[in-house]
């Protein structure tokens, strides 16, 4: 019995839903600890493409129990569209295997309404969200403001909160972004026949952990975005509103630190980034283009152009540090096939010094120069290549490399979207 938790390590997008799923048969559980619809988790079975925003990548393995743990912020609409469509490809989203926290968090349409104000208002400034209402839903959280899934269980003391709560909020919509105010008591007709739905599926998360743990199970920890997007250790302000490193999973989740046994961090072979914020590898050139056709690089939920870059080492050894990474998962090899060269950034030059690890100071990473290593490429297609002894050797020597360079085996290597071009070591 081991529990895992899985982690992007770069600043998310690093194709963690495939992992989750070619994992999810060797557990009992898949909890998701964080995040909300801002999360896009693509996973393809059997040449099917499934994408996942809220619901765990666990769903599509029949009989697992799949849990929406109290850190996850939870859109009723979202939620009970993504089940609907998941349950038209005939999928089980029943209750006692579908749980959702009771102290989960709901994102409400004025958190929506919010975020895409304040973006708008801000101008160039603007973080680029993904405009789903996310940092409005966990800052009412933090302000002890917020609305959790236990309240519908509450009409009166919902519709209370919500009045209160938009008081605040439409002086702030119509006052400073001049925009419409939202009606009270229309967000709480519009909850009802949600809260119908969404009623049966509502659990004490922790409770059937432990329950799990106590038959004897284990346990996976799906994470969404990836470290560099963490609230308190990304590149802030640019940055998501959840904690993403996997110490995140205890307090998302609802679990002690110590029955987390292992952390996998998912790595793709080059690095990318949506919205606003310092990439030092970014590449602007051709071999930037090359990447993103190539990888085809769009955002799964907002299906905006993903900016591509080299691999960077020191941002992978910053995830290392913080989250205690056991072993990596390289992802979309293949994708860097035809490049006659291979750069790894190995450490910055940063005011005159040469580190190892990213700056802390607002904006340092943005000064931060990358330091490469030139690696011989490969021209191979790698997409039909099964096992780790007939990758390339250059590919072979990339992937030693990046171990060297952050301490940390790699445990698969990901050639392809299905399941089957997955090279395990
Ligand atoms: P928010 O999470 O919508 O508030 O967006 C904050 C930042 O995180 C923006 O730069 C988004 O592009 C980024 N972001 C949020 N979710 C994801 C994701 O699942 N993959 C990649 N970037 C994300």
């Amino acid at each position: 019995m081991s529990n895992i938790v899985i982690i992007g390590t770069q600043w998310g997008d690093e194709g963690k839903g495939k992992i989750v799923d070619m994992l999810a048969p060797g557990v009992d559980a898949v909890v998701r600890f964080q995040g909300g619809h801002n999360a896009g988790h693509t996973v393809t079975v059997g040449g099917k493409s499934y994408k996942l925003k809220l619901i765990p990548s666990g769903i599509l393995h029949k009989g697992k129990l799949c849990l929406v743990g109290n850190g996850v912020v939870l859109d009723p609409v979202e939620f009970c569209a993504e089940a609907d469509a998941l349950r038209s490809e005939g999928l089980d989203l029943g209750p006692e295997r579908l749980k959702i926290s009771r102290k989960c968090h709901l994102l409400l349409s004025y958190h929506k309404v919010l975020d895409q104000a304040r973006e708008a208002w801000k101008g160039d400034d603007k973080i680029g969200t993904t405009g789903r209402g996310i940092g409005p839903c966990y800052e009412d959280k933090a302000g002890r403001a917020g609305i959790r899934a236990c309240d519908l269980e509450d009409f009166d003391l919902l519709s209370r909160k919500v009045k209160m709560v938009l008081a605040e909020k439409n002086a702030l919509l119509t006052g400073l972004y001049g925009k419409k105010a939202v009606d009270p008591e229309e967000t709480v007709r519009e909850l009802k026949p949600l809260a119908v739905r969404l009623l049966p599926h509502l659990a004490d998360v922790s409770e059937e952990l432990s329950r799990v743990e106590a038959a004897g199970g284990s346990i996976m920890f799906e994470g969404a975005q990836g470290v560099h997007l963490d609230i308190d250790h990304g590149t802030y302000p640019f940055v998501t509103s959840s904690n993403t490193v996997a110490g995140n999973a205890a307090a998302g989740g609802g679990i002690a630190p110590s029955r987390l046994h292992r952390v996998i961090g998912i790595a793709k072979a080059y690095t990318t980034r949506v919205g606003a914020g310092a990439f030092p590898t970014e590449l602007t050139d051709e071999v930037g283009e090359y990447i993103q056709e190539k990888g085809a690089e769009f955002g799964t939920v907002t299906g905006r152009r993903r900016r591509c870059g080299r691999l960077d080492a020191v941002i992978l050894r910053e995830s290392v540090r913080l989250c205690g990474v056991n072993d990596f998962v390289l992802t979309k090899l293949d994708v860097l096939s035809g490049l006659p060269e291979v750069e790894i950034c190995t450490a910055y030059e940063y005011r005159g010094r040469r580190i190892q690890y990213p700056p802390q100071a607002e904006g340092g990473l943005g000064e931060a120069r990358p330091v490469y290593e030139r690696l011989p490429g490969w021209r191979e297609d790698l997409s039909g290549v099964r096992t780790f002894s007939d990758l390339p050797g250059a590919a072979r020597n990339y992937i030693r490399r990046l171990e060297e360079l952050t301490g940390v085996p790699v445990s698969m290597v990901s050639v392809g979207a299905s399941r089957e071009q997955t090279l395990v070591r």
